[in-house]
């Protein structure tokens, strides 16, 4: 049985995408100069050929801010209109306030409340289900939901297990209330969460907060960098994300058949390709941008919807089905009709 959080309800439909990626291009020939690993191995092991990094003075509401920019002229809102801004991230600017305040203060949006959400890779559509709803109970009746992540301020470079595999970038979507009545294109139809923190110690980043502060002695450990169980996380990865890929489908009255395109979590082409096997859809019906940027935890799935949406992938009346999973452990799925 869905969780309760998962039933379907009010019209919420996804009126603009917008993403932006920082220009510097970071090549896994480039690692293989800074730690023991080759083009061979991490191409053949996650798909991921380069990866995006922000500059040293940029921070995540940066990316975030040019994400939501893009998202609003998609939309064709004004800063004035968003009721609303909800950034997914696990690394956001300081302690606080939220970067979702600093988003605000960049793109003008002084009619939202802001605020963020920590979810790791399943941010995104956590933060997409919390947003609609503000609009189901009529609080809100335009967002912007953002997943933005500059996880290079995460990464020991020294460590081949992690260092290959995360990037920095933002996406970003407008989501308004929108007219039951009306076959309105973007509706989200479905949405499902789960969580499981009985695994929390699988994927984390265990310093740096209140059970771990940094000090002067165990600065050296690297304790405020990304810790990974890999095979762990890919055993459950592709079992979670199978799993609410059906419940959302089931929940929106669909099958996999019915889909067009579904936009995964960017996190591995080998546990993409486990779901697309199992849900018995072609590749050609999977969008996968990692060989680019690598796994940008909250902002792949919001990135590469906006790279379908501008490509011209997503035709009226497509079914989508997005799917994410991450630390936590957490995982989500939702389904749209554009
Ligand atoms: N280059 C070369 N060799 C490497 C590298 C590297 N970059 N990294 C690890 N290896 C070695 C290991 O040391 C190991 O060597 P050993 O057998 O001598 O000990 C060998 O390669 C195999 O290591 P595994 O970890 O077993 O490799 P695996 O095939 O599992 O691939 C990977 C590792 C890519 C990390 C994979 O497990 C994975 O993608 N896991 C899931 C990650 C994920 O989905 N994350 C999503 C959430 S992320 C978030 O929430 C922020």
């Amino acid at each position: 049985m869905p969780a309760p959080s998962s039933q379907p309800f009010c019209a919420s439909s996804i009126i603009g995408t917008g993403s932006y990626m920082p220009e510097k291009v970071l090549t896994n020939d480039d690692l293989s100069k800074m730690v023991e690993t080759s083009d061979e191995w991490i191409t053949s092991r996650t798909g991921i050929k380069e990866r995006r990094i922000a500059a040293a003075d940029q921070a995540t509401s940066d990316l975030a801010a040019e994400a939501a920019r893009r998202a609003m002229a998609d939309a064709g809102v004004s800063p004035e209109e968003i009721q609303l801004i909800i950034v997914a991230t696990v690394t956001a600017d300081m302690f606080f306030p939220s970067t979702a305040c600093f988003v605000q203060k960049k793109i003008g949006a002084s009619n939202a409340v802001c605020f963020d959400i920590s979810a790791a890779c399943s941010g995104f559509l956590y933060a997409l289900q919390v947003a609609r709803h503000f609009i189901n109970t009529g609080n809100r009746t335009t967002a912007l939901v953002i997943g933005a992540e500059k996880l290079s301020s995460l990464i020991n470079w020294k460590d081949r297990n992690t260092c290959v595999l995360f990037g920095d970038g933002a996406g970003a979507v407008v989501i308004r209330r929108a007219d039951e009545s009306v076959e309105a294109p973007g509706r989200v139809l479905s949405t499902v969460m789960g969580t499981d923190g009985t695994l929390a110690d699988v994927l984390k980043v265990p310093g740096g907060g209140s059970a771990c502060p940094i000090t002067p002695e165990n600065v050296a450990s690297y304790p405020n960098t990304i810790h990974m169980e890999g095979r762990e996380t890919f055993k459950h990865a592709v079992t979670r994300m199978l799993e609410a890929s059906q419940q959302a489908l089931e929940i929106a009255g669909l099958s996999a058949s019915d889909v067009s395109l579904v936009i995964p979590h960017q996190a591995n082409a080998r546990i993409i390709g486990a779901i697309a096997e199992r849900l018995n859809l072609p590749l050609d019906r999977v969008f996968m941008n990692l060989d680019k940027y690598g796994n940008t935890s909250a902002a792949t799935i919001p990135v590469a919807l906006d790279e379908a949406n501008k490509a011209g992938r997503l035709k009226k009346g497509d079914v989508v089905l997005l799917v994410a999973f991450g630390g936590g452990f957490t995982w989500a799925s939702s389904v749209v009709r554009w």
